[in-house]
């Protein structure tokens, strides 16, 4: 099958040729798909995209005339396809949805202990010769409350996590999770989790529901210095409401994986350029924020799984398969 590989970088068609084994004809294009971009799916049964290729209404109906009739997303979120249109214009949806949970729970414990233990600061220090602990102090996890929002795959590992270092785990979350109770989790409403934890780490999706879900609100509620974790999706925070968050001091620490404005920004080397973000500018400038820039899932492991079940995804659907891993709207 011929398949167009959007936003694809040296590791995509590393890795995704080794499990390719020639069985498809994919070919790599650095571009992002969006409306401006579906000239290139011409003549491609198959898009293969990651998570800021913007597959809106006019996309994917681009897509259906280019004669498309799969979309395989080399991710677990699919907030970034409008899937009713897709499921209108009957192009299939696919998804890799669990890669490596470990790799992205990993990380985000990598954002805490780095800015707990002012990491961040300590490596450009030492690397200017300066020795000093002058405003290097941190603070222990032992005996800390951390709140968890969404304890899927990702959550309940993270949660696994925290546990071990001794910490009271709080977690919200729709569908509970009876195993991470029995392990010594504590549900509790989305309220007395911001008002209780000292850190609180976004594991949840985005969804209409979670859009902004840290607001101005929240920020209001939330005890004096609290860590702020993202590693869900950049806009389940109001961006500006962290600023002013950050700004007056509420919110002690942020450490983000991912950002609302991320599309225009992460995955490529701008360090030539102008940045064309003042929210992510501001940032920057924070000594408390550490932003990495969506490399949660970016582990050895990750990658092999996410090629391997991108192929299989691809194969299911030229072979005529269920397609184990579909995307398709809740039917009430
Ligand atoms: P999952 O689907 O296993 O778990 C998501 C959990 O969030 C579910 O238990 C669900 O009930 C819960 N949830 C849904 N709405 C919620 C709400 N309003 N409040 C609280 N919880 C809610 O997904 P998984 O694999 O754990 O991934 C979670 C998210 O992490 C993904 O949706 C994706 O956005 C993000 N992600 C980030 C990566 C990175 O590299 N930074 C890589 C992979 C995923």
């Amino acid at each position: 099958m011929k398949v167009a590989v959007f936003s694809s970088k040296s590791y995509d068609r590393e890795y995704l040729e080794r499990f390719n084994n020639e069985r498809h004809e994919l070919v790599f294009f650095d571009a992002t798909l969006n409306s401006h971009t579906t000239s290139l799916s011409l003549g491609y049964e198959a898009v293969c995209v990651f998570v800021n290729d913007h597959l809106d209404p006019e996309t994917i109906k681009q897509l259906q005339e280019n004669g498309v009739r799969l979309i395989a997303l080399r991710c677990a979120g699919f907030n970034n396809v409008d899937i009713p249109s897709a499921e209108e214009k009957e192009i299939k949806v696919v998804r890799v949805p669990a890669y490596s949970p470990h790799a992205v729970a990993e990380h985000a414990v990598a954002l805490i202990l780095s800015l707990s233990r002012k990491i961040h600061k300590a490596y450009n220090r030492i690397r200017e010769g300066n020795f000093s602990l002058e405003k290097l102090v941190g603070f222990n996890l032992f005996e800390k409350t951390v709140g968890v929002v969404g304890t899927g795959q990702i959550g309940a590992i993270f949660c696994e996590i925290m546990l071990g270092f001794g910490c009271r785990v709080l977690a919200y979350d729709p569908r509970e999770s009876d195993a991470l109770k029995q392990k010594g989790v504590e549900y509790c409403t989305f309220d007395e989790l911001v008002r209780q934890a000292d850190i609180i780490s976004l594991n949840c999706p985005l969804t209409p529901e979670t859009y902004h879900l840290l607001d101005k609100n929240v920020f209001d509620k939330i005890k004096k210095g609290t860590m702020i974790i993202n590693t869900g999706r950049g806009a389940v925070i109001k961006t500006s409401d962290a600023i002013d968050a950050l700004r007056s001091g509420k919110l002690g620490y942020l450490g983000m994986d991912v950002y609302e404005q991320e599309e225009n920004l992460f995955f490529r080397d701008l360090s030539e350029s102008i940045i064309p973000d003042e929210q992510i500018l501001q940032l920057i400038t924070f000594p408390n924020v550490l932003i990495t820039s969506h490399q949660g899932f970016f582990t050895h492991e990750a990658l092999e799984e996410i090629a391997a079940t991108t192929i299989k995804n691809l194969s299911d659907f030229e072979e005529g398969r269920t397609l184990e891993n579909e995307v398709r709207i809740k039917k009430s």
